[in-house]
């Protein structure tokens, strides 16, 4: 599916996601950490760390991973895979940016509903 023939949901402005930061996302399945980079690529994932449930919005971004705040395990922001020695994986939600907006992907949000 391309982004043209997905549809999407507004959350609200880059602007306010600071760099290398995230605002969490309140859904009725769970909240989701969406995170801005250095280089202004926006993506999302659920706001828990497998490993013990740690709140992934509150870690620290470089490049396009970020490190859980409770033990240092780190994801990739793209896949949502663990990195390094370490395994597990977090649930990914695509989004787009346009116009200064950020949006996600309205299937994405409705199979994470599913779950
Ligand atoms: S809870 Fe995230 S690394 Fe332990």
């Amino acid at each position: 599916m391309n982004a043209e023939t997905r549809s999407w949901v507004e959350i609200g402005e880059l602007a306010d996601i600071p760099k290398e930061g995230a605002r969490v996302v309140k859904t009725s399945a769970g909240c989701i950490a969406v995170f801005r980079t250095a280089d202004d690529k926006v993506f999302a994932m659920d706001d828990r760390c497998p490993h013990k449930g740690g709140p992934l919005s509150q870690g620290i971004v470089h490049g396009t991973s970020v490190t859980c705040p409770l033990h240092n395990w780190v994801f990739d922001l793209a896949t949502g895979l663990a990195k390094g020695a370490d395994e597990g994986s977090v649930t990914v939600t695509a989004t787009r940016v346009e116009n200064g907006k950020v949006l996600l992907a309205a299937d994405d949000l409705a199979r994470r509903q599913a779950r």
